[in-house]
C-alpha cells in the first residue's frame, strides 16, 4: 500500500499512459507509453517487431476501447492476419467492427508522397485511431524515389499524429550484425526507444530488451530477457545480472 501511495504521487501531473498490452513491459516504463508520443520499436529480422506491433493495437482495440492502424510497407493485410492468428488475435473481426484498419502502403509509396499519405490518414480518420504501427522507418526509405521525398512523408505524418494524440510505435529493421538502427530519421522521433536483439548464446538465440529512451520516464540501464509464446511477447520478471552481460 505504501509503495504505491509513493509511486502514485512521484507521477507527473496530466501523466497518461497507454498500455502496450504487454504487462511485464508497461510494469518497466510506469505504466506505459506517454500518450501521444512517438516510440521506435528498433531490432533485427524475427525479434517479434510486428508481434510487438499488433499486442498493442489488438489490445488497444479490445480493452482500452482504442482504435488502431496497421500501416506496412513490407506486409501484406492477408499476411499480419494470419501471422495474428497464431497468438489468437482476430483481425479480421477487428477490422469488420471498425476498430482496427490494416494498410498495405507497398503499391501506394510508388505513386508519391501525398498519395501515400493520404491512406494513412484516411485510415487513421475511418476508425478514429488513437494508436498507429508503422512498419517499418527502413522499408519508408527504400520505398520512396529519394530520402527528401520519405522524410517529407515522415514530417507531415507525424505532425498530424500529434495533432491527433496518436499513440505510436515506429518499427526500424536494424540488418543482422549491425548495431545502429540503419535509418536517419532518429533527428524526427525524439521521445522513446525499445530495441529488440537476437544474440546467440550457448548456441541458442538469446532474447533481450533494451529501453535507452523513454521520455518523461526514469531510465532503465538494465536489460531484460524476453520470451515469444502463443500469449504474445513476455519479459523476465529480473533484469539480465550483469556478470551475463557480453
Ligand atoms: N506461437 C509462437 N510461439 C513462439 N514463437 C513464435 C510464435 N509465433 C511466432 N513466433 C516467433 O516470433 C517471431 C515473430 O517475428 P515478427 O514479429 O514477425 O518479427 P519481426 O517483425 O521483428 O521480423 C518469429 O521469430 C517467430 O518464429
Ligand atoms: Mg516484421
Amino acid at each position: 500500500m505504501e509503495t504505491r501511495r509513493a509511486s502514485v504521487s512521484t507521477m507527473q501531473q496530466g501523466d497518461d499512459r497507454v498500455s502496450t498490452g504487454i504487462g511485464s513491459l508497461d510494469k518497466l516504463i510506469e505504466g506505459g507509453l506517454v500518450r501521444g508520443d512517438t516510440t521506435i520499436v528498433a531490432g533485427q529480422p524475427g525479434t517479434g517487431k510486428t508481434t510487438m506491433g499488433l499486442q498493442f493495437l489488438v489490445h488497444g482495440a479490445v480493452r482500452c476501447g482504442e482504435n488502431g492502424v496497421y500501416a506496412s510497407v513490407i506486409e501484406s493485410g492477408e499476411k499480419l492476419k494470419r501471422n495474428a492468428r497464431r497468438f489468437g488475435w482476430d483481425l479480421d473481426a477487428l477490422e469488420k467492427e471498425g476498430k482496427i484498419q490494416l494498410v498495405s502502403l507497398q503499391s501506394t509509396m510508388k505513386a508519391g508522397v501525398s498519395t501515400a499519405l493520404e491512406t494513412v490518414l484516411e485510415a487513421l480518420h475511418t476508425v478514429n485511431a488513437r494508436r498507429l504501427v508503422f512498419d517499418s522507418l527502413s522499408a519508408l526509405m527504400t520505398a520512396f524515389e529519394s530520402t527528401a521525398e520519405a522524410r517529407s512523408f515522415l514530417h507531415i505524418m507525424l505532425k498530424f499524429l500529434e495533432a491527433a494524440n496518436c499513440t505510436t510505435l515506429m518499427i526500424s529493421e536494424v540488418p543482422w550484425g549491425r548495431q545502429q538502427l540503419g535509418t536517419n530519421f532518429e533527428e524526427f522521433l525524439g521521445d522513446g526507444l525499445i530495441v529488440l536483439e537476437s544474440s546467440f548464446d550457448n548456441s541458442r538465440i538469446r532474447r533481450r530488451i533494451y529501453i535507452p529512451k523513454m521520455r518523461g520516464t526514469e531510465n532503465r540501464l538494465e536489460g531484460y530477457d524476453y520470451y515469444i509464446t502463443r500469449e504474445g511477447f513476455a519479459l523476465a520478471p529480473t533484469p539480465i545480472p550483469p556478470d551475463k552481460i557480453r
